[in-house]
């Protein structure tokens, strides 16, 4: 930490900066001509949100045309809430947008995907995929698909290390209509088996393995286990990465009697390169993606085509400020497995023709400055990663990223969890050298894409605030019963009209996808508003502060997970009786797992037992739900009708001193054992 850092931490001045824009910012690389930002000034910010509230349809329909439609749409929004149509009637393809479009412009030896793998034995592994090439893989693997019965509608579970394959195979299901179900690599076998199920999934994208951290993480092994326990699925295809030792089944596992694994390389080599773009109803699915809530299991969020492929374009473009020919090179590090790789490593980024970079490992491996060694290597110019990951490069030294040259980069971005305004800065002088606008972008797995956050170098930026909404996007601060909240209040983040990223439904569950975001907050004509389950409060210049959840879901390390989910895990352990999950403040992680636990007779309170259900929650869900704190307890804390008071074990995980009100807590001697119990 520098000298100037730590004073302006200590003086408390951070959290009352503005930054100005900077008149003269550019984002072309190094070596290239200035390009003009596409949002020049303010008034024109301004001049464009007013536009895209007042006629929405003339907004979004002007943003469509700059992609490729097979068929135009006759009505650009129909909407009766909870439900939207966006560009209703027209026809496109995704993939089409993503690749064909730029061959076919000429363009097609530009680079589209730059991989580079985790493993640095005798340097890194790099490829580069042109648009051409691309083509000829997503066209061969659309064809592999066909070939084992997948047809337009069914549901391709893709559960893959960060490897070019893994786009690929995504591109090759919107290709041919059939929506995804990207699982991220760092769920368990059991998270496995419900989203297979939950899709009724009959085809298997994965690997033998991926690298991480220097050790391989056993994918097929976790999915041959997922396969015992669940009869949906008839095809394995396997990506041969790693070498692994991995089992194969070649005979049917199954009731339907189909073969099971294939490997990747056999089947595309039998494969044709022809394989025309599908032309997909606006309004047919894209994808389905697994997301934490309050109750129950992660519900599958359903995208649709063309609003969404509108949406993340325009976003990119936008925040992310992409030219095509300007010398750019975006990189994004989150996984794909996640709704930013989706959106902002894939679908948004592709169709503004700037090529997209994919690692496949651990920002520390071999060594702390991995990633800044790959911006130097690639010439990063926009850089999106999550506040987490800021944090623990802060806490691994500015040395790491000082031995780097990364005057290639131009634009900053921070996404998944509010940053600390400490964050910020290290981030803007260690990383940004003070010259790269920071993006701080407020969004959802259900929003798609970006939803508050400034345009660089046109928003001031206030560390910690993710500032202005979007185009399109009426953000409002309203009270329980949807009326607008005076600045510097707390209340409910509503948002107010439908937007083409919204999310069209929780896959087989309509009441669900009611109750959760159209049932809590409506306006005084009863109309329903979006809920997104977050809290915050607008500033006098009516910037948004995100106050982070108002539900019972948890932000570790910008995951989300249910403390529910945690819970279920818990109590399936033979020891534990009953358990309570809350999040607790995380240096590194912004929120960290507390668990409060009580056990069965004859089990014994110990360092052991604590291990043991630590890992037994990383196998029933994945290693990001293991708690970093477990106390057992004789009891928990409720109220007279029964329900756990998980405000109080929240004061209590936090280490505040004196706990909340505990008037109608039932026992009061169990706040007295809690506090006693170890940690
Ligand atoms: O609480 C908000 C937080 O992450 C939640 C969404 O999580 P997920 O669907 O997994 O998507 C993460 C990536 C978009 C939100 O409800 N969140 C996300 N971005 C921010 C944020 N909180 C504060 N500031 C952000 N920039």
């Amino acid at each position: 930490m520098t000298d100037a850092h730590r004073s302006d931490i200590e003086s408390g001045l951070i959290e009352n900066r503005t930054f100005a824009p900077s008149a003269n910012w550019t984002s072309a690389g190094p070596g290239a001509e200035p390009v003009t930002p596409h949002i020049a000034s303010m008034e024109q910010y301004r001049e464009m949100y007013e536009r895209s509230l007042s006629d929405p349809e003339g907004f979004w329909g002007d943003a469509a045309k700059e992609l490729h439609w097979f068929a135009p749409w006759t009505k650009v929004l129909e909407w009766s809430a909870p439900d939207a149509k966006w560009f209703v009637g027209g026809k496109t393809n995704l993939s089409y947008n993503c690749i064909d479009r730029h061959i076919e412009s000429g363009h097609g030896d530009d680079v589209a995907i730059i991989w580079e793998g985790e493993p640095m034995d005798g340097g890194p592994e790099i490829k580069r995929l042109t648009y051409r090439d691309l083509h000829t893989e997503v066209c061969k693997f659309a064809n592999v698909l066909k070939s084992l019965g997948v047809k337009k509608g069914d549901v391709v579970t893709i559960y893959m290390p960060m490897v070019p394959e893994l786009a690929i195979a995504v591109l090759a299901c919107a290709r041919i209509g059939a929506p995804h179900s990207v699982i991220f690599g760092g769920f368990s076998a059991n998270a496995i088996t419900d989203r297979v199920v939950d899709a009724n999934s009959k085809v298997l994208i994965t690997a033998d393995g991926g690298w991480r951290r220097g050790s391989i993480v056993p994918l097929k092994e976790n999915v041959d286990a997922a396969c015992t326990q669940c009869d949906t699925l008839d095809h394995v295809v396997v990506v041969q990465r790693c070498g692994a030792n991995i089992a194969w089944h070649h005979e049917p596992s199954n009731a339907h009697g189909k073969k099971r694994d294939h490997w990747w390389h056999d089947l595309m080599q039998a494969a044709s390169a022809d394989c025309p773009a599908e032309p997909m109803d606006a309004e047919d699915p894209l994808f389905v993606l697994y997301t934490s809530g309050t109750t129950g299991k992660p519900k599958g969020i359903m995208h649709t085509t063309g609003g969404y492929m509108v949406y993340t374009y325009l976003t990119s473009k936008y925040v992310f400020d992409l030219h095509p020919d300007a010398n750019q090179v975006y990189w994004c590090t989150a996984d794909i497995g996640w709704i930013t790789g989706h959106s902002y490593i894939v679908y948004g980024v592709m169709p503004n023709r700037v090529p997209t970079l994919m690692y496949e490992g651990a920002p520390n491996h071999p060594t702390p400055d991995r990633f800044w060694s790959i911006v130097e290597r690639h010439k990063v110019t926009q850089f999106y990663t999550a506040p987490t990951a800021i944090r623990a490069f802060m806490k691994w030294g500015d040395n790491h990223p000082r031995k780097h040259n990364l005057q290639s980069l131009r634009l900053l971005g921070t996404v998944g969890e509010p940053i600390n305004p400490e964050a910020w800065m290290w981030y803007h002088r260690i990383i940004g050298h003070e010259k790269c606008p920071i993006v701080d972008t407020w969004w959802q797995t259900e929003t798609a894409g970006h939803m508050i956050t400034p345009l660089p170098a046109v928003t001031s930026t206030k560390p910690g605030s993710c500032t202005l909404p979007f185009f399109g996007v009426d953000a409002a601060i309203v009270s329980e019963d949807g009326v607008e909240q005076p600045n510097n209040t707390g209340g409910l983040l509503a948002i107010r009209k439908p937007w083409p990223g919204m999310l069209r439904g929780i896959l087989g569950d309509r009441e669900r996808f009611i109750e959760t975001y159209w049932s809590r907050i409506k306006d005084a004509s009863g109309e329903p508003y979006y809920f997104p389950g977050d809290g915050a409060r607008r500033d006098a210049d009516g910037f948004f502060w995100i106050m982070g959840r108002v539900d019972d879901v948890i932000n570790v390390s910008g995951h989300r997970l249910g403390t529910m989910e945690v819970e279920s895990a818990l109590v399936s352990h033979e020891a534990v009786v009953e358990a309570a999950v809350v999040g607790m403040p995380h240096e590194i992680k912004g929120t960290g797992i507390a668990a409060f636990v009580t056990l069965g007779p004859g089990f014994d309170a110990d360092e052991d037992l604590r291990t043991k259900l630590r890992e037994h929650v990383g196998k029933e869900i994945g290693a990001i739900a293991k708690p970093d704190q477990i106390r057992f307890t004789d009891a928990l804390p409720k109220t007279r009708s029964g329900k756990i008071m998980r405000r109080l074990l929240r004061d209590i995980a936090a280490g505040v001193e004196k706990v909340g009100d505990t008037t109608t807590l039932e026992d009061y001697t169990v706040l007295a054992k809690i506090r006693e119990s170890k940690e």
